[in-house]
Formats: structure tokens, C-alpha cells, sequence
């Protein structure tokens, strides 16, 4: 079993040490828009990120304690100071440190595939997750979703138009393989170099669509 390592990190948040929700303004010490990366996994993609947009502020969050880890170890070689990190799961840290409406961007990229058919109710984004999702995110938010795995692109794609409130910035197209200025994460290199191909989905929250 792997050990258990301690993050002393001044980019490390503890969840439980936050207000319900979060006082993110406060914590970054301006209020610049918020974008959120669920899942992200060693930080290559949200360190790429945020150094090319340093008017924004990034929460990536991660339930893989190593991950932080070496997120934060990261961050902190490149001297970033607009991204935190948490240890948290999706679901529980939105309903719990997240206001409604407060969310410019999420970013989700090579979520788990979970590649066994009894297993795929098991994946982290499906149209119920949407639709918890949409409520978190303010008018005009960016919702990006990439994966290496062609049968979750193709289901996402496909269920994303039924989402209300939702517009396709790819349209007509459900995904796309690239995806301009948008960096690799360390999963989508890796998959790349076997050859495989990254399912790309740009979606837009729709400004008129009603208060949830
Ligand atoms: C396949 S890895 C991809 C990591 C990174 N996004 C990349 O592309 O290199 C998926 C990551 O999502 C995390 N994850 C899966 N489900 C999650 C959830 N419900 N909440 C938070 N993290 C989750 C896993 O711990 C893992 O680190």
C-alpha cells in the first residue's frame, strides 16, 4: 500500500479548514474569475494553464493524495500563485465549497474510462453529472471535457446536446481531435505517443438560460 504523504505546501487547501461554501476571493486574495480542473492528476495540464492566464484563478482538485503532491511541487517550481489545491472528490467539494454561479471554466481531462460495459455507470461525467454540474457554473462558463478513450468522447458528445442550457462551441461537430491552445495533460501525451486519438468537447453555459 502506498504511504500516505503530508502536504505542507502553501498552494494546499484543506477542504474541512474552509467556510461552506469557500470564501474563494478571500483565499486568493482577489477576485478574479474561478476555474476549476476536476481531476487533475499530476498538475502538467493546470500548471500549463494558469501560467498562460495569471487574471485567473485555478482550484484543482484531485482525491489522489500523491497527485497533489507533485501538483503542488510543480506550481510551486514554476513560482505560480493562482492555482490551489485540494484533495477532494467532484461531487462533494462543489455541493459543499462552491457557490452557484461562480465558476468561469471547468476543465475535465482523461477522467477514468472505466472501459467494462458494467462498469461505465461508474464514470465520473454522464448527463446527471451535467446537469448537477450546470448550477455551479456562471453565465457564458467554459465546460471542457477531453478523454483518450473513443467510446466516453462519442457518449459525451452524444448526450451533451440533450443538456439544457448548454451551447456547443464545436458545433456542428460533437467533438473534435484538437482543440487549439489547449494544453496536453499528462494522460492525453502519454496516449498520444501510443497513437491514440484525444476526444475533444467545448461546451458554453447559455447567458439567457434561467436561475437554477
Ligand atoms: C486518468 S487520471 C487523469 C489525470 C489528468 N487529468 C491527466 O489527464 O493527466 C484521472 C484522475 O481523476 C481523479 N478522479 C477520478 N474521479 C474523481 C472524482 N470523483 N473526484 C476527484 N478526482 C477524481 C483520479 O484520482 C485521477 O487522478
Amino acid at each position: 500500500m502506498q504511504s500516505f504523504i503530508q502536504i505542507d505546501s502553501p498552494l494546499y487547501l484543506r477542504a474541512e479548514q474552509l467556510s461552506s461554501p469557500a470564501n474563494w476571493a478571500a483565499l486568493f486574495g482577489n477576485d478574479n474569475p474561478l476555474v476549476l480542473e476536476i481531476g487533475a492528476g499530476t498538475g502538467d495540464f493546470v500548471a500549463k494553464t494558469a501560467a498562460d492566464h495569471p487574471g485567473r484563478n485555478f482550484i484543482a482538485i484531485d482525491y489522489y493524495n500523491k497527485g497533489c503532491f507533485k501538483t503542488c511541487r510543480r506550481l510551486e517550481k514554476l513560482g505560480l500563485t493562482n492555482v490551489r489545491v485540494l484533495r477532494e472528490e467532484a461531487r462533494q467539494f462543489l455541493t459543499e465549497r462552491i457557490s452557484p454561479g461562480s465558476l468561469a471554466a471547468v476543465h475535465i481531462n482523461c477522467p477514468d474510462p472505466w472501459p467494462k460495459k458494467r462498469h461505465r455507470k461508474r464514470r465520473l461525467v454522464n448527463k446527471e453529472f451535467l446537469e448537477f454540474l450546470l448550477p455551479y457554473l456562471a453565465p457564458g462558463c467554459d465546460f471542457y471535457f477531453a478523454t483518450d478513450f473513443d467510446d466516453y468522447g462519442i457518449d459525451v458528445g452524444e448526450f451533451m446536446p440533450q443538456v439544457t442550457g448548454m451551447t456547443n462551441v464545436l458545433a456542428p461537430d460533437l467533438f473534435r481531435f484538437d482543440l487549439e491552445e489547449y494544453h496536453l495533460s499528462r494522460y492525453m501525451e502519454k496516449f498520444m505517443a501510443q497513437g491514440k486519438s484525444i476526444h475533444y468537447i467545448h461546451y458554453q453555459k447559455v447567458t439567457s438560460c434561467p436561475p437554477i
